[in-house]
């Protein structure tokens, strides 16, 4: 197990890995890296990671009480890849002492918070590795005789804290940075306009305060799960409140999640999706798209009916589905927010003084050209300027360029929808674990050879 006397701690100097963010997709990479270590001692990988938050976290702001996982816990960061691994979630709860426990539940889908649970549990044994609090601004390629062989990336202290700037120098890089908030043209977040990234950030500080809720009401923009939820929690978190969700959809539409659709997150649909004509991507992408982007579980769908019609027979509306409707603006003002809404249907604008105004508005992936800097430029992009990525999962370069440069996300456009999901990272981790071992071997191979030819 990798701790402060792992070999990827002692070595110092070049690491043959710097993964920068350390979500769950370079979590899954750690492990891969430590299990090829322990089987293989005399060929270690040297692995370090940069993660900007403070310590670990997986969508902190979204660990709602009761919000379940949308995969199952068999797609955990290892058992995929290795089922009699120590870092599967089954490993995890006998350590907790939860794992008869867990069996009585009957399910395949643990709370969110557990699995935060899990995945803090896993990452806290490679906190030798990790330095958190460095957000990693920039990416120097290291030249010799016109080549690149080793990157240097240079980090500083998150949020402006302690410390200066460092470099670190590795022979290959994997980028798992994930998702940013994306919110709605010419609408910026606010004291009182939160993305639902922060949710849990900001309303508890709101739902203690017994002057806070001049309007008593909040609305939520959206119609993905992350709304649902959003909707759900601050129903229940604010009675006194009216919840306005806001959608453009007639309604919530249901996750596709039945067995046969489910197969397009199995790790071999990567392949096939890999091989693909690009036409056949794009239908693959779009006949799929509804059991991830702008759906919700058909359960919640059900309970926040339920409410909707129940709030009805007893004729106190407090949930309000403004369907059909978009939000056209937002203005903060310094006790709330206005949010101006327009029905699709009817042309009717309206506007809604809000306490708070929540966006459930979705993610993009972080673009990692500002990262690469000077050596996004050696990258080879495809006709629509997308970075071109090979099966192994490392962006195709320039020849010049032998430093690894690996994308854990960022590739639905050449590995699918599992692109940015859980599903197949345990998989994914080790494909670029042995990825980067066979080009090192490689290397070693045409030193020895260069060496030979020499005498
Ligand atoms: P993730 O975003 O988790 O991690 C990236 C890390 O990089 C972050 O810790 C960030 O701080 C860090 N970082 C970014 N830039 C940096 C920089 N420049 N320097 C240093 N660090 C940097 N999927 C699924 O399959 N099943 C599910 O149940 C869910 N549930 C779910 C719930 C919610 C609320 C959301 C928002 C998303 C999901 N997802 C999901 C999808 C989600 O993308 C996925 O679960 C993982 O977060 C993907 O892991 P990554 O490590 O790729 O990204």
């Amino acid at each position: 197990m990798a701790r402060d006397d792992s070999p990827a701690e002692r070595g110092g100097g070049v690491a043959d890995l710097v993964g920068v963010g350390f979500g769950p997709a370079n979590l899954a990479l750690a492990i891969a890296v430590d299990d090829h270590n322990r089987r293989s001692p005399e060929r270690p990988v040297r692995a370090r990671f940069l993660e900007r938050q403070e310590r670990f976290g997986w969508h902190r702001g979204m660990l709602l009480d009761g919000a379940t996982m949308q995969v199952s816990f068999l797609k955990d960061l290892v058992t995929l890849r290795d089922p009699r691994s120590r870092f599967t979630f089954l490993s995890y709860l006998e350590g907790q002492g939860r794992l008869a426990d867990f069996i009585n539940l009957r399910t395949f889908h643990p709370t969110r918070r557990e699995f935060h649970g899990y995945f803090e549990w896993c990452a806290a044994q490679f906190a030798g590795i990790t330095a958190y609090g460095r957000q990693a601004v920039g990416v120097r390629p290291v030249e010799s005789d016109g080549r690149v062989g080793e990157v240097e990336v240079v980090s500083e202290p998150a949020g402006g804290g302690a410390g200066g700037r460092e470099a670190v120098r590795a022979r290959n890089l994997v980028i798992g940075t994930g998702l940013t908030p994306r919110l709605p043209a010419g609408v910026e977040a606010g004291e009182r306009v939160w993305h639902t990234r922060d949710l849990l950030l900001r309303a508890p500080a709101l739902a203690g305060r017994a002057d806070a809720l001049r309007h008593r009401r909040i609305a939520v923009v959206g119609a993905g799960q992350s709304a649902a939820e959003a909707v759900e929690y601050l129903h229940r978190t604010f009675p006194e409140a009216e919840i306005c969700a806001v959608l453009t959809r007639y309604g919530y539409s249901p996750a596709d999640d039945s067995p046969f659709a489910n197969r397009i997150f199995d790790p071999s649909a990567v392949d096939e999706f890999y091989r693909a004509p690009e036409e056949a991507k794009r239908a693959l992408l779009d006949h799929h798209a509804n059991t991830n982007y702008a759906v919700v579980d058909r359960d919640l769908i059900e309970q926040l009916y339920r409410v909707v019609y129940d709030e009805k027979v007893a004729g106190r509306e407090r949930l309000r589905v403004l369907n059909a409707t978009r939000l056209t603006g937002v203005e903060h003002d310094a006790d709330g927010a206005r949010a101006v809404v327009r029905s699709l249907t009817t042309g009717e604008e309206r506007v809604l003084d809000c306490d708070a105004v929540v966006l459930a508005t979705g993610y993009a992936h972080v673009d990692p050209h500002a990262l690469l800097g000077p050596l996004a430029a050696s990258c080879l992009t495809d006709g629509q300027g997308r970075l071109r990525v090979d099966r192994d999962h490392r962006v195709l370069t320039e020849n010049r360029v032998e430093v690894g440069i690996y994308l854990q996300g960022g590739t639905e456009h050449t590995h699918g929808l599992t692109s940015s999901l859980l599903s197949t990272l345990a998989v994914r981790s080790g494909e670029i674990c042995d990825s980067l071992l066979l080009r090192q071997a490689g290397r070693t191979l045409r030193g020895e050879g260069a060496v030979r030819a020499g005498h």
